[in-house]
């Protein structure tokens, strides 16, 4: 899968996704990041990307005129993908919309910054650009959103995640509300010991016993997940 990122700060995006599993997966060919300085298209000898928004107000507005022509240069080199404005006004990203992106070819990332971008942006690509918000928070720039994108729709695709990492990945999908709790060694700790039934050997008991924990956690933690009953 292609993800080529159009930001301000291409370092900021770059380091991160070379790390760790992500950065694995762009080794092993699974997974392409192409990070892109949108300033190179800023206007003039001072590669201007922003300006003060019209009506007043604190912050500054990325120009629609600089952000569009940064897109099309990238769907002019590798295609039209799919594109995807991240903004705290968007639609909420969650595990289910992480699945469905995990299914394309090639995504396009914009990241705005400072107060976003320039509303006709988005307007003048209609249908063709979903506005994406990673949570009820107001980050500075969609940098961090965008790498959270990255990794949650990587880890999805055949082959990144090895079996001793993939274990997670039903958690939110299969409506199963939140994880039950995780141990290891040592077997106590502190005073404080593993479940025995843990211990136990016992699959179908280990396996009611994490739904329990799992459904506990959910109803004090996130009761507004929806969590039906397995069986
Ligand atoms: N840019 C600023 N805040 C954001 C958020 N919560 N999600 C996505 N992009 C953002």
């Amino acid at each position: 899968m292609r993800f080529d990122v159009l930001t301000l700060f291409p370092e900021m995006v770059r380091a991160p996704l070379s790390a760790s599993i992500v950065g694995r997966a762009q080794a092993a060919g699974a997974v392409t990041v192409d990070v892109h300085d949108v300033r190179e298209h800023g206007i003039g000898r001072h590669r201007t990307v922003d300006d003060t928004p019209y009506g007043g107000g604190s912050g500054m507005v990325m120009r629609c005129d600089v952000v569009a022509n940064a897109l099309r240069a990238v769907q002019a080199a590798h295609g039209a993908g799919t594109v995807v404005l991240f903004e705290p006004s968007g639609r909420r990203f969650d595990q289910r919309a992480a699945e469905r992106f995990a299914t394309l070819d090639h995504v396009i990332l914009v990241c705005g910054h400072y107060e976003g971008v320039d509303a006709r942006f988005a307007e003048s690509l209609g249908e063709g650009v979903e506005v994406i918000s990673i949570g009820d928070y107001v980050l500075t720039g969609g940098e961090y959103a965008a790498m959270v994108f990255i990794d949650a729709v990587s880890r999805l695709l055949p082959g990144v995640l090895g079996n001793a990492e993939s274990s997670r990945v039903e958690s939110f999908a299969e409506g199963r509300g939140l994880e039950f709790p995780q141990y290891t060694r040592p077997r106590e700790w502190e005073g404080r010991e593993v479940p025995d039934v843990l211990l136990s050997g016992n699959h179908a008991k280990i396996d009611a016993w994490r739904d329990e924990r799992s459904a506990d956690r959910t109803a004090a933690v996130r009761p507004d997940l929806v969590m039906p009953r397995k069986g």
